[in-house]
């Protein structure tokens, strides 16, 4: 089929998106990674240019279904129980059913429900195999679980690069689709995940709270001098320039309403490379 996505709808998905951020502070970081994971992995698997633009879009609003995961569950700080994880378990089918009939709903429906599928079945929530799976969602599958590993959170440190692309080469032909493995592999050894991994690029900026870790993506026109809000903690810094990055000072901790803000450079980003014509999918 084809459709034709106009920039006003995209824009509204990609807002959609960032209200995770308002239950999960770390899942703007981790979407945006996801997003440019999957992009280098189709580029490398020789997607055509369509496909490469589902895969960079369904990495944004993977995750969209876990608004309706419980605070306790989602923010808990270690092992879940059984009925935590078939909670969990459940965001992928309640992310394509917040979406209703939104219209580009063809266009992400496989990302958000294919990415925590496994090659072999063993993965939820429909445990579909192999070819079966879309090459969308086994893309997005190796990019979402490597962006896991090598993420810090406050309870865990991340895997490095070397040892999560271990994991993938092990699970190749398990969890992972073999060829996507591969692709992984030889992005690694060509250095091209290392800006992905220290997530900066010049569509994005995410600092480290010092608490939080890597969960502030300040405001596009934030300068020196300029005041940016964790929104894990809630601290309110002062950024102070150091080069391509910014050094945080403290000011409070504020109590104030917070509401994530859209990425913009990574909306922009996407919104340039939106095809003109109507897309394959
Ligand atoms: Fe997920």
């Amino acid at each position: 089929m084809t459709v034709k996505i106009e920039r006003a709808v995209l824009e509204s998905l990609l807002t959609m998106a960032s209200f995770v951020e308002a239950r999960d502070a770390y899942t703007g970081g981790h979407a945006w990674r996801v997003s440019q994971y999957g992009k280098l992995l189709a580029e490398e698997l020789g997607l055509d240019k369509d496909d490469v633009f589902v895969v960079r879009l369904g990495g944004l609003v993977h995750d969209l279904g876990k608004v309706g995961i419980s605070d306790t569950v989602l923010n808990k700080m270690g092992p879940l129980t059984d009925n935590e994880f078939a909670l969990m378990h459940q965001h992928p089918e309640a992310g394509l059913a917040a979406l209703g009939e939104h219209p580009l709903v063809p266009v992400v429906r496989e990302a958000i429900l294919e990415h925590h599928e496994r090659y072999d079945g063993g993965g939820y929530p429909t445990r579909q195999r192999g070819a079966s799976l879309t090459v969308i969602g086994r893309i997005l599958g190796v990019a979402d679980a490597f962006d896991a590993m090598t993420s810090t959170r406050p309870y865990r440190a991340g895997m490095t690069g070397e040892q999560a692309l271990a994991i993938v080469t092990q699970e190749a032909g398990q969890q992972f689709d073999p060829s996507v493995a591969e692709a992984m592999n030889s992005l690694f050894k060509k250095g091209s995940l290392l800006h992905v991994l220290g997530h900066a690029s010049d569509e994005h900026l995410m600092l480290d709270c010092p608490v939080c870790g890597p969960v502030i993506a300040p405001p596009e026109d934030a300068g020196d001098g300029g005041d940016t809000v964790c929104p894990s903690c809630r601290g309110r810094f002062t950024m102070h320039r150091r080069g391509d990055t910014f050094d945080l000072e403290l000011q409070e901790v504020t109590t104030s309403l917070y509401m994530p803000q859209p990425d913009r450079r990574a909306v922009s980003s996407i919104l340039a490379a939106l095809p003109a014509h109507q897309l394959k999918i």
